[in-house]
């Protein structure tokens, strides 16, 4: 009786949520999730078949096979200067840094250098791949709480723009590394603030940690302490919680002059801003699921825009400016936006390789890609279009699978589909942040990853071989074939 009583409440309050959640003026895909393809630079012809800028997405799969990563570079730059345009309307001195770790791939990356982007590296292999591409040292940005000597002496002698210290142990590291090269290298810190995360990144301001920190870097004539570093988390969806960290840091650097006279020329604010069509799974979502719901998805309305954080910080950063005559010389504003950027400008293209009726009566769908590609959907609810099916109507409940012979490689449960068959292509959106950095072999090779621009397609990384996931095994007897 009690128990009946429960489920009851449960379910009403679910129905609630899914009311107040509800967009009722969702164009069309509302059924898939509410959100509309354009959201993503997508659209679909009149053969019912997404298409990515132009490109229909069954002719990508046909072209360089299931799965695929799809990059719209379209979509890659209007979030860049999007992001960008925000800040440069309120401040004079803003650059962006892009976060390598969010989608490693070179051709993503050299695209936004193209665009104007300066680089934030985390370790040596990114180190080393930004100056690959020819980042310019003084576009480079080192951070990371575990980097390594190699990478800090590799930062020093290329004289790389700026070192943000994440604990104490590096102060004397790189003060040794710049005296050894005769330089003088800008250091700053990455700080915790009241907000946002903590855990093994950065030193307290509360603590004392971080002003001990950059008293300890005066002691040092090679370094140049000219810099304050803040990361607040990732997927943040809120205005004020940056306003109130930059506010702390601002304090915090007046007390750095007056103090030791340390003037700071570069705020490094991070990233971490959460984009409109991507949603975390909280705990209502999982209840949600195990009563027979989907998960909520984004509502995009509901999300900030990077012009939303410009204005709110707009004031703070001009607090910054009037203490300068000289607009050119206020210091610089620097974000590291992976996120933001990269998330909605790629598409992860998955097949139907089986299907079968659930117990429970859901249509169960096995596709050529799980958790070894698409691991985020474990803590995100992404928006899954049925590619190649446009046009049907979304009559079928489903739970999605990879192919991984594991209990936990679940893509998506109870989403309305049409009924779909082996061959159909579903579209993941939003798989251009640390998708890719997440991937793993798990007994499958890797995808190709392929370009999207101006209506024509281009290969970008191809597809792993099965040599390829074996040439560094040097078993004696065993022949790699590469
Ligand atoms: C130091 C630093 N900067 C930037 C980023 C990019 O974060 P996001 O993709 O949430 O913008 C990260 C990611 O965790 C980070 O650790």
């Amino acid at each position: 009786m009690l128990a009946t009583a429960k489920k009851t409440v449960k379910r009403a309050v679910i129905k609630y949520l899914l009311w107040k959640e509800r967009r009722p003026d969702a164009p069309d895909g509302e059924a898939f999730g509410g959100l509309a393809p354009g959201l993503w630079g997508c659209d679909w012809g009149d053969d019912g078949v997404l298409t990515i800028d132009g490109v229909s997405a069954k002719e990508l799969v046909s072209h360089y096979g299931s799965p695929l990563h799809v990059l719209n570079e379209k979509k890659l730059a209007e979030n860049y200067h999007g992001f960008l345009g925000a800040f440069e309307a309120e401040y004079p001195n803003v650059s962006l840094a892009t976060s390598y770790k969010t989608n490693p791939v070179p051709h993503v990356l050299k695209c936004l250098h193209d665009l104007g982007s300066h680089a934030e590296v985390i370790s040596h292999f990114e180190l080393w791949l930004a100056l690959k591409l020819g980042v310019p040292p003084e576009r480079l940005i080192l951070n990371g709480p575990g980097k390594g000597n190699a990478a800090l002496e590799l930062a020093v002698e290329k004289r790389v723009k700026l070192i943000n210290v994440d604990g104490p142990g590096e102060i004397e590291k790189i003060a040794v590394a710049a005296r050894r090269l005769g330089v003088r290298q800008k250091v700053g810190l990455r700080v915790i603030t009241s907000v946002g995360w903590s855990s093994q990144f950065g030193l307290s301001l509360a603590s004392g940690a971080a002003e001990a920190a950059y008293a300890r870097m005066t002691e040092f004539p090679e370094l140049e302490p000219a810099a304050i570093h803040l990361h607040l988390g990732t997927r943040i969806q809120s205005v004020q919680t940056y306003v109130q960290a930059v506010e702390e840091v601002i304090q915090f650097s007046e007390m750095l002059a007056s103090k030791y006279g340390i003037q700071i020329d570069h705020f490094d604010l991070g990233g971490g801003f959460g984009v409109p069509t991507v949603r975390g799974i909280a705990d209502w979502d999982v209840r949600m699921l195990s009563l027979g719901y989907p998960a909520r998805f984004a509502n995009p309305d509901s999300v900030p825009k990077p012009a939303d954080y410009a204005k709110a910080l707009a004031p703070l950063l001009n607090k910054l400016r009037h203490k300068t005559s000289d607009s050119v010389d206020c210091p610089a504003i620097v974000f590291e936006p992976g996120r933001a950027i990269t998330s909605s400008s790629q598409v992860l293209l998955l097949s139907v390789m089986g299907k079968k009726q659930g117990v429970g009566g859901n249509d169960f769908l096995i596709l050529d890609g799980g958790a070894n590609l698409a691991l985020p959907l474990e803590w995100e609810t992404h928006q899954i279009f049925p590619a190649t099916q446009m046009n049907a109507t979304a009559s079928r409940k489903c739970d999605v699978f990879g192919p991984l012979c594991h209990p936990g490689d679940v893509l998506c449960q109870n989403r309305q589909l049409p009924a779909l068959e082996e061959g159909d292509v579903l579209a993941v959106m939003d798989s251009g942040a640390y998708f890719i950095p997440n991937q793993m072999n798990f007994s499958n090779p890797r995808p190709a990853v392929a370009t999207v621009r101006n209506g024509q397609h281009q290969l970008v990384r191809r597809r792993e071989e099965f040599t390829d996931i074996v040439r560094m095994d040097q078993s004696p007897g065993f022949d790699h074939g590469a």
